[in-house]
């Protein structure tokens, strides 16, 4: 009988060779658009050690054929998808991007807005939720300053579940705090641990998450939304890959809404429908009404 124990002495003693490489690079990409260049090998392999110990799996064949097939083999891959992507962010994270939104695109909105009209904006690749909390906060202070003051709703999607389980808390440690600007730290509470705070709860109902996987995302039941946020996520894409996921997140705005980008991820993309906006420290783009 191979114990947990030996199974990891065993999966450690041998390199994963290039073939292996190969062929789990591949299936990443088939499934989350995510590539993994040489460079970044010791990442893949790190996380697929993991959850091989985890598992008990020795070999990456037999490993690879297990999240290959059967509900077990896609409740596993959800697992490994966690360790092999990148969830690194921050609350504000680009702020000329938030700026942008509130000096020049909110002011647009306003002054052509019905009195019950909404913002809805959508998250894409949140990780753990604070860029669709940072929404949140910025949407709620300004459109309140608004007469009569707009509603709002953020959706935030993400492949990782464990992600989006962290995101659904709302919690994070008080040294995240900082990154919050004083103006937008009305939505938030410290919890009586004096060590994490929250989003409050009239924030978080405004705020919904759900596991979509980007390769998907202009097939999901998604109405048409004022402010897409796509950051830090495309850079692990593909170049060709990435105009194709664009051009579906340009037929997901509405008239005269909002596309926001990392600056640098869609070297020279365009789309007919969509006008390029905002100065040089953004990449935004605007549906055309
Ligand atoms: C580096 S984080 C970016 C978080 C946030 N957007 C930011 O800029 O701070 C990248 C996120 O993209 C997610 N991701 C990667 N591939 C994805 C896919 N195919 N569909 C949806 N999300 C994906 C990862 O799970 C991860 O949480």
């Amino acid at each position: 009988m191979v114990t947990l124990e030996t199974a990891s002495s065993k999966i450690g003693s041998r390199p994963m060779d290039d073939a292996e490489f190969e062929r789990w690079a591949r299936l990443l990409e088939t499934r989350t658009g995510v590539i993994v260049p040489p460079e970044r090998k010791p990442f893949l392999e790190t996380g697929l050690r993991r959850r091989m110990r985890a598992t008990g799996h020795t070999q990456f064949d037999s490993y690879y054929d297990s999240v290959s097939t059967g509900t077990g083999g896609a409740l596993e891959w959800a697992s490994l998808v966690d360790h092999l992507t990148v969830h690194e962010t921050h609350f504000f994270r680009h702020p000329p991007s938030f700026e942008l939104i509130r000096e020049q695109w909110l002011p647009q909105w306003l002054a052509k807005a019905a009195p019950d009209d909404s913002v809805h904006a959508l998250s894409v690749g949140c990780s753990t939720g604070e860029e669709a909390y940072s929404l949140a906060l910025m949407l709620d202070a300004e459109l309140a300053k608004s007469s009569p003051v707009h509603r709002f709703g953020v959706t935030a999607t993400d492949v990782s579940q464990s992600a989006l389980g962290v995101a659904r808390t709302a919690e994070y440690p008080m040294r995240r705090f900082a990154e919050l600007p004083a103006s937008y730290r009305a939505g938030i509470e410290v919890l009586s641990d004096g060590e994490n705070f929250r989003i409050t709860e009239r924030l978080r109902k405004r705020v919904g998450f759900a596991c979509v996987n980007l390769l998907h995302a202009s097939r999901a039941p998604l109405r048409k939304l004022d402010i897409i946020f796509c950051q830090n996520v495309l850079i692990y894409f593909a170049r060709e890959r990435r105009r194709e996921l664009l051009d579906g997140l340009a037929g997901l705005v509405q008239p005269g809404g909002l596309l926001v980008l990392g600056p640098g991820e869609a070297p020279g993309w365009s789309h007919p429908l969509m006008r390029k906006t905002g100065g040089p420290q953004t990449l935004a783009f605007v549906r055309n009404t």
